[in-house]
């Protein structure tokens, strides 16, 4: 039986021992590579620094749907290398209907296998007799068959020319494999999330235009005129009964395939109007468009000898997904620079999109000063990450810890960030001199601001008890103007003061400013409420892209892995996360006392 709640992350250890370590290895000459010397991780070398660490750029390579050309293409691809999509999605999720309006925005060549197979079924092929059988019974054709199909009309001029759409393949894990080993990719997973009694009833209302080829609905899209209505004709599959079981082919199957394209899958809300859904898959393939056409520019594109294809860039290959063991302290060296160049390349890409207040939450159980003290260790770390590659990048840094708040008997600091200026000044900053040249360590507060400061990185800010920060963080952001200002795990909640000191500004104004700030990075882990253990699942969102909510998973190997559930524009709510988890579609009437939850504190 499962527990009832799933809380969010405070205090996460399952081995309560404080990640200590002494204090000598802050010396990365001195370090040792064990797991526990959490303050030993080097400063990189100054040429691995400069490496420019480029945003997030997607896998392509070759591609197939039969579609008449383009009309009234408006976005030529700039880049040598077309764009790779994959659309999926149930039965009837609209994924034909999107890809319609793709090709005409796009120019790309759209591949539906259903397509394909239906045309060799009504010209009387041998793979059309085959695959009938199949395809009447809503039973998915065999893997050899729609395989050969697939790769053959991929490695086509122009679906290699132009870029391609493939809609409804794969179907299967095997499938998506069979492409994994022709290094087939795509720059872009998209599916289409539909609730079930919608896709029944979009089946059984569908109609097929044989001439043009185009996709009505008898109540959603009528066709235009009465000469189009008389020659319309219903698919042999979509019936009530056979969408059922297409259906429950489609979800035995989605898991398995999502994974392989975890990191480049992007889940759309179908049921909308089909506008605004394309609407929204058109920012990402412009999203995507950019993307590449910067990395060809920065010259990371390596182009494989004789194909088209594009491989995939240095740091997407080295991509692994969220790491595993989080619940292990101390975490191991990898999972802390996997952590700090996670939000390193998510704190770029948005200062270099000129965002300049923003905010750095990362929960891992050891960047969590508030289960102990010590824990601040990791959290400079990563401060002097972020510090150096910016230095690197020939700005002023200026890192801030708040000092002492209030006066006499009523001045104090929270206690996690007691000794932690010191800390700073005796970590090793490298060989290079940037401590006191392009990195600066100061306080907080408006006179902390110098006129040759370019950035201030900000160290855990919070309010001790009857001391508000907030006033002289107020202060200090008026004063930087459009100078980016990072928070690094922030506390600015308005918490209460036992001193019940009042304090300057209003809690309205106050939780305001808190919110003025805006989330470059996030990551949290997910839990049964009431316990630390077992992780469910995590919440990760590295700007710009969108918020994603993982699962954690056993596999029989006595590995665990984490397999993305949903994406969200947004921090998604308790509901839509106990929706995800339980597998519901997301705009399906939520119900609060669903057997997931959350600590409402976190969001
Ligand atoms: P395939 O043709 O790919 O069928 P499918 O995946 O079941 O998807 P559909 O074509 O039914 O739906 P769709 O998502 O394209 O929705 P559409 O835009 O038409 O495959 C058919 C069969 O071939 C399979 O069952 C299998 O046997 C075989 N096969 C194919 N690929 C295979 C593979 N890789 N391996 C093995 N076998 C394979 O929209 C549906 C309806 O909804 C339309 O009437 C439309 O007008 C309406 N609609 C669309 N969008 C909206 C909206 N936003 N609002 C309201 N109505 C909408």
């Amino acid at each position: 039986m499962l527990p009832t709640t799933l809380s969010s992350l405070h205090s996460t250890s399952v081995t309560p021992t404080p990640t200590v370590s002494p204090l000598s290895p802050f010396s990365p000459s001195s370090s040792s590579s064990s797991s526990s010397s959490f303050l030993s991780l080097p400063p990189s070398s100054s040429t691995q620094r400069r490496r420019r660490l480029n945003s997030l750029c997607f896998f392509g390579d070759t591609h197939l749907r039969i579609s008449p050309k383009p009309k009234g293409l408006k976005v030529k691809c700039l880049v040598s290398e077309p764009l790779k999509v994959m659309i999926s999605g149930a039965p009837a999720s609209g994924k034909g209907t999107q890809c319609e309006l793709i090709v005409q925005k796009f120019g790309l060549v759209h591949i539906s296998t259903g397509d394909l197979l239906r045309a060799e079924v009504s010209s009387g092929t041998e793979i059309g007799n085959k695959a009938k059988e199949f395809m009447n019974a809503g039973r998915l054709v065999p893997d050899e068959i729609v395989t050969a199909m697939v790769t053959a009309r991929l490695s086509r001029e122009d679906a290699v020319e132009r870029g391609w759409l493939l809609d409804g393949y794969p179907r299967s894990f095997a499938q998506a494999q069979s492409l994994e080993k022709l290094k087939i990719r795509p720059d872009i997973y998209i599916v289409l999330d539909v609730p079930d009694e919608i896709l029944i009833n979009r089946c059984i209302g569908r109609r097929l235009d044989p001439v043009t080829r185009k996709i009505y609905h008898i109540k959603n899209f009528p066709p235009e005129t009465e000469e189009i209505k008389a020659r319309l004709v219903i698919r042999p599959d979509d019936t009530e009964e056979k969408v059922k079981s297409r259906l429950e082919i489609y979800k035995q199957n989605s898991e398995a395939i999502s994974s392989t394209y975890l990191k480049i899958m992007t889940k759309i809300d179908g049921n909308r109007p089909k506008e605004e859904i394309f609407k929204e898959i058109e920012s990402f393939l412009l999203q995507v468009q950019k993307d590449k056409e910067k990395m060809e520019k920065s010259g990371n594109t390596l182009l494989e000898s004789k194909s088209h294809k594009i491989q995939a860039s240095t740091s997407e290959d080295n991509w692994r997904g969220i790491p595993t063991r989080l619940n292990n302290i101390p975490h191991s060296r990898g999972i802390r620079e996997y952590f700090y160049k996670d939000v390193l390349e998510a704190t770029q890409r948005a200062i270099n999109d000129g965002r300049t207040r923003l905010k750095v939450e990362n929960n891992i159980p050891e960047l969590n000063p508030e289960m102990d003290v010590y824990r601040i260790g990791t959290l400079m770390e990563l401060v002097r990450v972020l510090a150096l590659s910016f230095a690197d990048d020939g700005k002023q840094v200026k890192v801030c810890v708040q000092g002492s708040m209030g006066e006499g008997a009523l001045a104090g600091m929270p206690l996690q960030l007691a000794g932690t200026r010191k800390i700073l000044e005796y970590m090793d900053w490298g060989e290079y001199g940037a401590l006191g040249t392009f990195i600066k360590i100061g306080s907080v507060g408006a006179k902390e601001v110098d006129e040759q400061d370019d950035m201030f990185i900000i160290v855990a800010p919070q309010n001790a008890v009857g001391n508000c920060i907030i006033d002289d963080l107020k202060a200090m952001t008026d004063a930087a103007g459009n100078r980016p200002v990072i928070l690094i795990n922030p506390r600015l909640k308005d918490l209460p003061g036992s001193s019940g000191i009042m304090q300057t500004m209003g809690r309205d104004k106050r939780l305001e400013y808190a919110g003025s700030f805006q989330n470059c990075y996030f990551f949290r882990l997910l839990y049964y409420a009431g316990t630390q253990y077992p992780i469910m699942g995590a919440l990760r969102m590295s700007y710009p892209y969108r918020c994603e909510l993982y699962k954690r998973i056993d596999e029989p190997s006595g590995k665990e892995k984490y397999v993305i559930l949903s994406t969200f524009t947004e921090r998604p709510t308790i509901d839509e996360i106990n929706d995800a988890f339980q597998g519901k579609p997301r705009n399906e009437a939520k119900n609060t006392s669903g057997i997931w939850g959350f600590l409402s504190g976190i969001f």
